[in-house]
């Protein structure tokens, strides 16, 4: 099985936030940096984030304005089932297909409403930190539907999960000309490293300005 395409998406201040202490996020890149995420949505099968975004931010995850032909399968890592049906995810349907993955204990009322507002649930064992395993939750969305890239745009918890795990592939990092300071959120949760070899060497393959932000992309060696 060829190993799928995972991209971590990052919009943070030149020194890597992505939120102030009080949660302040939005905006923090310009309206270009922001259309280039549309478009690297619509290039992408499926875009995950994490619950904790959803209830910060609730927001659509849609590929809009790009001219997007299909939308990428939306997909939460949700562990207790804590998605409202009421979130914008829920309620849009209809513009395109939403996918929870979740742990195996989680409400049954919980779950028949997003059936009925027609969710697709994927239930997962968990991982190490009690959350939903996100290697087998992409393992399951890899072998079924033709899905082999997928694009993660979460807080620092789903970001560090997946740096951690070594899934990550590429990442797209647009960089405001903002410092926050330490006492702001950083993009990616803590990786628990304590020597530098242990942490991956990645390879800048492309960087460029995009309106006032800073565009770079690496690979993975
Ligand atoms: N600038 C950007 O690019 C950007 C993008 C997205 C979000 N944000 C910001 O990020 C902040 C939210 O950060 P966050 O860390 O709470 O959000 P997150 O990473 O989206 O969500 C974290 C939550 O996801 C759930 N989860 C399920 N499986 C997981 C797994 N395998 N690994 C890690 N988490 C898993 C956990 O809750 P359960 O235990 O309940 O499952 C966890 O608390 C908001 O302020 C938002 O504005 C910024």
């Amino acid at each position: 099985v060829a190993r799928p395409k995972v991209t971590l998406k990052l919009a943070t201040s030149l020194d890597g936030a992505i939120a102030l202490s009080n949660g302040a996020s939005k905006w923090i890149t310009g309206p270009q940096a922001r259309h280039e995420v549309h478009r690297l949505r619509a290039a992408h099968d499926v875009v995950l984030t994490g619950i904790g975004t959803v209830l910060a931010d609730d927001p659509l995850m849609t590929a809009r304005d790009v001219g997007a032909v299909q939308q990428p399968l939306r997909v939460v890592l949700d562990t207790h089932g804590r998605l409202p049906a009421t979130s914008a995810l829920v309620q849009s349907v209809a513009l395109g297909p939403v996918c929870v993955v979740h742990g195996p204990e989680t409400v049954p009322q919980w779950r028949t409403s997003l059936l009925d507002a027609g969710v697709a649930l994927d239930e997962v064992a968990l991982g190490k930190a009690g959350y939903v395993d996100l290697a087998l939750a992409i393992a399951n969305l890899t072998g079924k539907d033709l899905i082999s890239s997928i694009m993660i745009e979460a807080g620092g918890g789903v970001a560090a999960s997946a740096l951690g795990a070594g899934l990550v592939t590429r990442i797209e990092w647009f960089r405001a000309p903002v410092i926050f300071g330490a006492d702001a959120r950083n993009a990616i949760n803590p990786l628990g490293m304590t020597a530098i070899d242990q942490a991956r060497r990645w390879v800048r393959v492309r960087v460029e300005a995009c309106g006032d932000d800073l565009w770079e992309t690496y690979e993975v060696q």
